[in-house]
């Protein structure tokens, strides 16, 4: 459990939930599972798409092949050029989904405007699918099934767990219905398991007086992307803050939670380096994860 604690200004400190230590002990978990595989005749392959050349895009597929190749995974890639068709993806994710020596898919998003990533994840195999964001895999998730988690969602019950933030049976109010973060994430956290089991209320833009819900909340998710969105008027004293929405100018990260924000809080995640690395993290879980139930050692 961390015991550092960020002040902003005179008053309350608010404990800070670091993601790195989350992401470092998973990926210890993971690299174990790949050593296992190993042993047993079986090399892990998280294969990666990207389509065109965004310098940020090529930059994160970078780091997860190293990342990759330091876990002990195989990382085949294949880079499609900027002017490639719907086509030409489906083509490559189709060779991926029949080919048995790959068991994770990633397409890197975003991908070129004229192309719909939607599509292309619906062709995954939802068993390949690393983000856990394949509609098969959203309905499993709906219905207690398993199946690879969305990264984001599934990181954020992993921080909380792992600095032992008390979940179950407590109010959590998620600031945002989006795909990829609050929508999955209330699910999970509604689920029955210790690290889950809460009283989940989503709010967004259909509700004007969303502040009167996150002020009631013993752990306020922001999931909106809207840079400053939640500031300390927002906060119950003592609650515990969870950072997920940010928005990118250029390099610039803009998290929806404002700094001052940990004058109220009880705890909260770090502006930088909170739940980014578990997100991350989680991907490679669902990567072995995959691996071991084909070789029926899941
Ligand atoms: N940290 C990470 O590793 C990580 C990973 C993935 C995503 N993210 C971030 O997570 C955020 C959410 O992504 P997403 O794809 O799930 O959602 P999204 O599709 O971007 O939707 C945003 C949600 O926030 C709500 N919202 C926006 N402005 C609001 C306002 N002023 N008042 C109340 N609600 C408001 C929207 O309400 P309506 O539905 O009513 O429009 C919508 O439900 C993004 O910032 C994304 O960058 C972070």
């Amino acid at each position: 459990m961390s015991s550092s604690s960020v002040s902003v200004g005179s008053g309350v400190s608010a404990r800070l939930l670091p993601g790195a230590p989350v992401a470092d002990q998973v990926l210890a978990e993971v690299a174990a599972s790949v050593g296992r595989l190993r042993a047993a005749g079986v090399t892990p392959a998280l294969a990666t798409v990207l389509v065109g050349d965004d310098d940020a895009s090529a930059g994160y597929i970078r780091i997860k092949q190293k990342q990759a190749a330091a876990l002990g995974f195989a990382s085949p890639h294949v880079h499609l050029a900027a002017s490639a068709s719907q086509a030409d993806l489906r083509a490559v994710v189709a060779d991926f989904n029949a080919d048995a020596g790959v068991h994770g898919v990633l397409v890197q998003h975003p991908i070129p405007g004229h192309l719909d990533y939607d599509r292309a994840l619906a062709e995954l195999d939802p068993d390949k699918d690393v983000d856990g964001m394949h509609p098969v895999n959203m309905g499993r998730l709906a219905l207690g099934l398993p199946g690879p988690l969305p990264c984001t969602p599934a990181g954020i019950e992993a921080l909380l767990a792992f600095h032992r933030v008390p979940v179950s049976g407590r109010e959590v109010v998620v600031l945002g219905r989006g795909a990829t973060l609050g929508r999955p994430l209330a699910l999970l956290l509604a689920q029955k398991r210790p690290t889950a089991n809460a009283a989940v209320t989503v709010v967004h833009t259909g509700v004007a007086d969303w502040p009167r819900y996150a002020r009631r909340a013993e752990i306020l998710v922001a999931a909106a992307g809207v840079p400053g969105i939640v500031r300390p008027e927002h906060v119950r004293p003592g609650a515990v803050v969870v950072g997920g929405g940010v928005r990118y100018e250029g390099r610039r990260l803009l998290p929806d939670v404002d700094e001052s924000c940990a004058r109220v809080a009880g705890a909260i995640t770090p502006r930088v380096g909170g739940v980014g690395p578990t997100t991350v993290a989680m991907l490679f879980r669902n990567a072995v994860r995959a691996a071991q139930r084909r070789a029926g050692l899941g």
